[in-house]
C-alpha cells in the first residue's frame, strides 16, 4: 500500500517536470536596477533549453534573440583540449605547492616586470577552453533553474559592440584556479545594457568580472555571490586576489546587493572613467582591500557592509564618496534622488571618502535605490535565491 503511494507521488513530478520544459513557462526574474535599466535580453523570445556544451555555445553567439535555460551543469573543460606551455612562479607566489597561485604568461605579464622581482619560469599545464570566455551576441537572456544552471570550465565576453545582456541565476566556476590569466567567468569590452543578477562565481583563475578598457556603457550586477575561497591564493591565504575590476572608459556600473567574501583584493578595483554606484554589497572576511581606485575612478560607496575587511578602500586616485556622515549625505538627494546611506563596519578598516563635484554625473541617470546596510544579503545573493 504505502509503494503504491509513493510511485504515484514520483509518477506526478516526473510528468510535471516534462510539461514545464515543453511549454518553456521559464522567465527573467524581475528587471534590473540602476544603471542597467531597461535591459530586456531575449525579450519575449521562447526560453529552451540547450543539449549540450556545443549548442549553448551555439546559442549564445549567435545573431538571434534568445532566452537560454540551463537546468544542469555545462562542462566545458577539456572541450578544446589543454594547453602545455612556459608561464612563471610569479614573486606573489610565497607558498609554491602549499596554497599558492602560479601564472600563464598571458600578454607577456610574466616577463614584462608585472610578476614581480624573482619570478621564475615554470611548465604550465591548463585546460584551453578556460582562458578564453564564449563571445554572446545581442539580446540575448541566459538563466539557470533552481540552483541547477551551472558553466564549468569557461566565462562569458560581451564584447566588441554585442549588448543587452541579461545573466540571471548561473554558477560559473572551475576556470584554471590555479593560474593567474586562467580565465575571467564574465568580461565586457565595449558593450551596453549588461544585466548580471543573481549569479555566483567561484574557483576563477582571473577576474570573476571585468570590464576591459573599451566603453561597457550600462552594468548593473546584483545579487551576485563572488565567492573567493580557493586552494590557490596569489595572497597564500585562501582568498582570491582577482575578483572585480572596472576599467573601462564611460562605464556606469551599479554594484548593488552583492556579497563578495573571502577575496584578498581588487573587489573592486577600478579606473578609466567608470561611474560606480556601490550600494548595500556585504564584504565579508577579506585580508586585503575591498576598493582599490585608480586615476578617473569615481565611486559613490552607501549602505554597505564592510565585516572583517582589512582594508575597504586601499588607494584613492580618484574621486570617491564614502557617504560618511548623515549631514553629508544629503548632498546626494539631488543627483542620485536620495540622501546616501550610511556603510557599517565590523571588525574592519576606515573608508573615507569626501568627494562631492563628481556626483552630478548621476544626474538624469537610472540610481538605485539604497537600504540600510544589511548583512543579510549573503541570504538573498548567489544561485538558487529567486
Ligand atoms: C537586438 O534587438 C534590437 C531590438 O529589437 C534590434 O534592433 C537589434 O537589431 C537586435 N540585435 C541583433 C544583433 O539582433
Amino acid at each position: 500500500m504505502k509503494f503504491t503511494i509513493l510511485a504515484l507521488g514520483s509518477a506526478f513530478s516526473v510528468s510535471q517536470a516534462a510539461v514545464l520544459g515543453e511549454r518553456a513557462t521559464y522567465a527573467v526574474v524581475g528587471k534590473p536596477e540602476g544603471f542597467a535599466t531597461g535591459t530586456t535580453g531575449g525579450g519575449s523570445a521562447a526560453c529552451a533549453i540547450p543539449s549540450s556544451v556545443a549548442q549553448l555555445k551555439t546559442w549564445l553567439t549567435d545573431s538571434t534573440a534568445r532566452c537560454i535555460v540551463l537546468d544542469k551543469e555545462y562542462n566545458f573543460k577539456g572541450t578544446e583540449g589543454t594547453t602545455k606551455e612556459t608561464g612563471c612562479r610569479p614573486a606573489s607566489n610565497k607558498c609554491p605547492g602549499a596554497g599558492g597561485q602560479d601564472a600563464i604568461n598571458k600578454a607577456s605579464w610574466c616577463t614584462n616586470g608585472n610578476a614581480g622581482a624573482g619570478v621564475t619560469s615554470i611548465s604550465v599545464t591548463y585546460d584551453t577552453a578556460g582562458v578564453s570566455g564564449i563571445n554572446v551576441g545581442s539580446n540575448k537572456s541566459l538563466i539557470g533553474v533552481g540552483s541547477k544552471g551551472v558553466i564549468r570550465g569557461k566565462g562569458l565576453r560581451i564584447a566588441n559592440g554585442a549588448k543587452n545582456v541579461i545573466i540571471q541565476n548561473i554558477h560559473i566556476t572551475e576556470l584554471n584556479p590555479q593560474y593567474i590569466w586562467g580565465g575571467d567567468a564574465i568580461a565586457v569590452d565595449g558593450t551596453d545594457l549588461v544585466w548580471i543578477d543573481h549569479c555566483k562565481f567561484s574557483l576563477i583563475g582571473r577576474q570573476m568580472f571585468v570590464a576591459g578598457n573599451g566603453a561597457s556603457k550600462r552594468v548593473t550586477l546584483s545579487n551576485n555571490e563572488f565567492d573567493g575561497q580557493t586552494s590557490w591564493s596569489a595572497t597564500c591565504d585562501g582568498r582570491h586576489y582577482w575578483a572585480i575590476y572596472l576599467t573601462g572608459s564611460s562605464d556606469l556600473v551599479t554594484m548593488k546587493n552583492n556579497y563578495i567574501h573571502h577575496t584578498s583584493g581588487r573587489s573592486p578595483k577600478i579606473g578609466g572613467n567608470s561611474l560606480v554606484h556601490a550600494v548595500n554589497n556585504y564584504w565579508w572576511s577579506n585580508t586585503g582591500h575591498a576598493f582599490d581606485n585608480g586615476a578617473g575612478g569615481m565611486v559613490v560607496a552607501e549602505g554597505n557592509v564592510f565585516q572583517n575587511v582589512k582594508t575597504p578602500l586601499l588607494a584613492n586616485a580618484g574621486k570617491f564618496f564614502a557617504a560618511p556622515t548623515t549631514s553629508a549625505n544629503a548632498v546626494c538627494s539631488a543627483n542620485l534622488g536620495h540622501v546616501c546611506v550610511l556603510n557599517a563596519f565590523g571588525s574592519s578598516g576606515t573608508l573615507t571618502g569626501t568627494d562631492t563635484a563628481f556626483l552630478s554625473n548621476f544626474k538624469g541617470k537610472s540610481v538605485a535605490s539604497a537600504s540600510t546596510a544589511s548583512s543579510s544579503i549573503a541570504n538573498v545573493a548567489g544561485v538558487g535565491k529567486i
